[in-house]
């Protein structure tokens, strides 16, 4: 029992903010954001309900299902509108659900734990038949424009994926975790901006990204080499080229998006798997491994049988 992917949605803010833009306003270059991150430009300037909601929808259309198709609706996102009620409310009403929904926030793992947690609630046996799962993040909203070790990655985005139930085995393995002695690396206070020591966040991500996909290969007595796809959360090119390196995944299946959205949360392993669909590489029966890292420190991995 398990659930497959079917329908993929995107969705990204109009407006682009190039290397230069950021250059023009704080003590930074295009040559070096490049170079340390992979970030050529970003887009900023929506909220997270309307990028979950432009998502969703494209994710519903690509799928053929309506409003009353989705048994259960997952909002991963770590900037929502308001304290309460959760943003899954707001997009809720405006997708005219009338099934439970709920928000989860694990930073930019979320939509890894979200994918998690929806797997495990669609083999239960009154499990929703249909699942909504958004990765959605507004991170311009709490970023400190005059910082340039956080203005140059974060930005804004979202992405959506309609699960179905299958009684097929899709989730093979998958871990998770959180490390709060870590939450002091990277943080943000209610009513104010991210604060990142970013060596030690690229430090902590290397190590436990890597270990973390070679522990859920195990589990699913997988090797590397067998790996078809990786959508790994982009957050720095750098990370996943190290991560590649250290697990023994080749690179050139990995599908990254940082170049033209830098890092925007919750939404960068559904535009990376879109960026993989276009691609034509999900195909049935391809080894799928999606992994994300965020602030806690959380990470999670999940290896999929597309
Ligand atoms: O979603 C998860 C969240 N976050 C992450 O995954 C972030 C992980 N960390 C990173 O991506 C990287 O650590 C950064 C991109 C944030 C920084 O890159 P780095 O290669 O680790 O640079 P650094 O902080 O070690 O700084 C190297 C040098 C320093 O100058 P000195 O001391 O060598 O003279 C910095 O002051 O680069 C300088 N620097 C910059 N220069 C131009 C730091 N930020 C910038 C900048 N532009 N934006």
């Amino acid at each position: 029992m398990g659930a497959r992917v079917i329908g993929i949605g995107a969705a990204l803010p109009e407006r682009v903010v190039t290397n230069d833009d950021l250059a023009a306003t704080m003590d930074t270059s295009d040559s070096w954001i490049r170079e340390r991150t992979g970030i050529h430009e970003r887009r900023i300037g929506s909220s997270t309900s309307v990028l979950a909601i432009e998502s969703a929808r494209a994710a519903m259309e690509m799928a053929g299902v309506h409003s009353e198709d989705i048994g259960l609706l997952i909002l991963s996102t770590s900037t929502p509108d308001k304290c309460m009620p959760a943003t899954a409310s707001e997009v809720s009403a405006e997708l005219n659900l009338t099934c439970g929904g709920f928000d989860i926030n694990a930073a930019c793992a979320g939509f890894a734990y979200g994918f998690i947690v929806a797997s495990s609630m669609m083999k239960s046996p009154t499990g929703p038949k249909r699942l909504l799962l958004i990765g959605a993040d507004s991170l311009s909203n709490i970023i400190d424009w005059t910082d340039r070790s956080t203005a140059i990655l974060f930005a804004d985005g979202g992405g959506a994926v309609v699960l179905e139930y299958t009684n097929a085995d899709t989730l093979l393995g998958w871990d998770c975790a959180t490390d709060g002695k870590y939450a002091s690396i990277l943080y943000c206070d209610h009513g104010s901006t991210v604060v990142m020591e970013g060596r030690e966040v690229f430090k902590v991500a290397v190590r436990a990204v890597a270990d973390s996909i070679a522990t859920t290969l195990e589990k699913a007595d997988i090797r590397a080499s067998d790996v078809d796809v990786l959508l790994p959360h982009q957050a720095n090119i750098r990370i996943i080229e190290a991560v590649c390196k250290r697990t023994g995944i080749d690179f050139a299946k990995s599908f990254n998006v940082i170049a033209h959205t830098g890092n925007n949360s919750s939404a960068t392993i559904p535009l990376s798997m879109t960026k993989a669909h276009e691609s034509g590489v999900l195909l049935p029966g391809s080894i799928v491994v999606m992994t994300g890292f965020g602030a806690g420190m959380t990470w999670a991995t999940t290896v999929v049988r597309w």
